[in-house]
């Protein structure tokens, strides 16, 4: 069998394969396990055991000390540590429209910018023009920049870096890769079901490739790209930020309900999604598409892609550290279910499919399942089975789960699956769905769009002060509200 393509994207398998041409298959590494017989046993981090041992034995534990320690571990191995949010966020709306899609929806389009030397990015938001506001929204950042994800010929065409595949070379986009993307982004759909869609490309914040750091987030707020330490962050870090300053944008968005806002990332954006939804406790819901190796597969099973071939192949996304574990995961101090485990008790998504064995479909499984002591320690329920199901099975209680049978895609069917169980978690109570922990959440900060990120808030009656995603002033009340942000 070929191992897929090092650039998917999220377009549907067939485009996807009419875009790349089959002669862009790359083998597979030598030694790539695909088959289950072959994974050698392994034994997993203890979720609710610090690392000197110690048990994890009540939710303030996990809270106050364990979800801290895994936090710590991972931007220190995995991921890389990344500043605070700029102290300064201010948005230009460029263009509105409040009839677009024929009428269903208003839509957006805004460049926030992250500092005054014009660093920013571009967002583009509908909003259903049907559903009562503040709605809730998922924000999805896509691959080959706004246009890309609807046909709709008033998008602005994305300036950005993209891969030629998108763009017509010199890695800039044209007007060929408009709705390119549509397959993974159903627009109708989402707001039809009364989400608002938000999306922005995640070049904005580094373009994809190795000596991408130069010209993107990390060379404007870290250290540098020649300055870089083991365990700084990167391109996947990178993004995660973005995707946290895209929320703290929609936080003074009067239209979208910031407590309420799903991410959600495909393949690479999936691992992307994973890390901000586990870092940035702002986010009400997580969900990751086939996100693989450094997402939700277990690297412990080296089944599929491996550390190795990872960071081989993408060394830029990641800390520097990450690449000593290559051929020794046994040795990492974590692995994937910690990272789900750090999304609890919001609920979580994981999707596979059947054919992406590159993915470990069946690895993103069991970390979900290996994630659900700390579920059940918060007092939330897990996946609700203990056998991988069947294809096309969706599963899930407060961590859903389906293995959907194709090949490497976010299609329309994830779609529909994800929407279900957002309902379920994300809807107000009048319709029948949970509102959200209140204990976990946050109410809005509502900022001005021209102020800083740094904010006082109002959280459960207490009043708290934020920095971006980060807490700067813990008020003086118990452990359970305390440890619902992060450290
Ligand atoms: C490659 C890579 C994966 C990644 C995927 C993608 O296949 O090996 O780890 O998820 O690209 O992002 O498209």
């Amino acid at each position: 069998m070929a191992r897929r393509p090092p650039f998917p994207g999220p377009v549907h398998g067939l485009a996807l394969l009419a875009l790349l041409g089959a002669s862009t298959l790359l083998a597979q590494p030598a030694g790539t396990i695909q088959d289950e017989a072959l994974v050698a046993p392994y034994t997993l981090p203890d979720p609710l055991r610090f690392q000197d041992g110690r048990p994890v034995r009540d939710a303030a534990d996990w809270r106050e000390g364990r979800r801290p320690e895994v936090l710590r571990l991972f931007e220190e191995q995995v991921y890389g540590r990344a500043p605070a949010g700029p102290a300064t966020l201010r948005s230009e709306v460029v263009e509105t429209d409040s009839k677009a899609l024929g009428g269903r929806a208003t839509r957006r389009q805004v460049r926030v910018l992250l500092d005054d030397r014009g660093g920013g990015f571009d967002l583009l938001l509908y909003v259903p023009n049907g559903a009562a506001r503040p709605v809730p929204a998922f924000l999805v950042p896509n691959f080959g920049g706004n246009h890309t994800v609807h046909p709709d010929p008033a998008i602005r065409l994305s300036t950005s870096w993209v891969r030629d595949r998108t763009g017509g070379g010199n890695h800039r986009a044209t007007e060929a890769s408009r709705g390119i993307a549509a397959g993974s982004f159903p627009v109708e759909r989402i707001l039809d079901r009364g989400y608002a869609l938000a999306t922005f490309t995640y070049a904005d914040f580094e373009p994809d490739h190795r000596e991408g750091l130069r010209d993107g987030v990390r060379a404007r707020f870290g250290p540098g790209p020649d300055a870089l330490g083991p365990s700084d962050w990167g391109a996947i870090a990178a993004w995660a930020w973005g995707l946290s300053r895209a929320l703290d944008f929609l936080e003074t968005d009067r239209d979208v309900d910031a407590r309420r806002v799903a991410v959600l990332g495909h393949s690479r954006l999936g691992k992307t999604a994973l890390w901000a939804g586990a870092r940035d406790e702002r986010f009400a819901m997580v969900v990751s598409n086939d996100s693989g190796e450094g997402g939700a597969a277990l690297a412990r099973r080296r089944f599929g892609e491996t550390v190795k071939a990872i960071t081989g192949a993408f060394p830029h996304w990641f800390a520097p550290r990450f690449r000593e574990y290559a051929g020794r995961e046994e040795a990492l101090p974590v692995d994937a279910h910690l990272l789900l485990a750090l999304v609890a008790p919001r609920p979580l998504y994981v999707a596979s499919a059947t054919e992406d064995l590159w993915a470990d479909p069946r690895g993103e499984f069991l970390a979900a399942k290996a994630a659900e002591p700390v579920y059940r320690l918060l007092g939330r329920d897990g996946l609700g089975v203990d056998e991988w199901p069947a294809p096309d099975h969706p599963v899930g209680g407060t961590i859903g789960y389906h293995l959907r049978r194709g090949p490497h895609a976010l299609t329309a069917y994830d779609w529909e699956q994800v929407l279900a169980f957002a309902d379920r978690h994300l809807r107000p109570a009048a319709a029948g769905g949970l509102a959200p922990p209140a204990a976990s959440r946050a109410s809005p900060a509502r900022c001005s769009s021209t102020g800083p990120t740094r904010r006082s808030s109002r959280w459960s009656g207490v009043d708290v002060d934020l920095d971006g995603d980060q807490l700067l002033h813990r008020p003086p009340v118990g452990a359970a509200r305390r440890a619902a942000f992060r450290p």
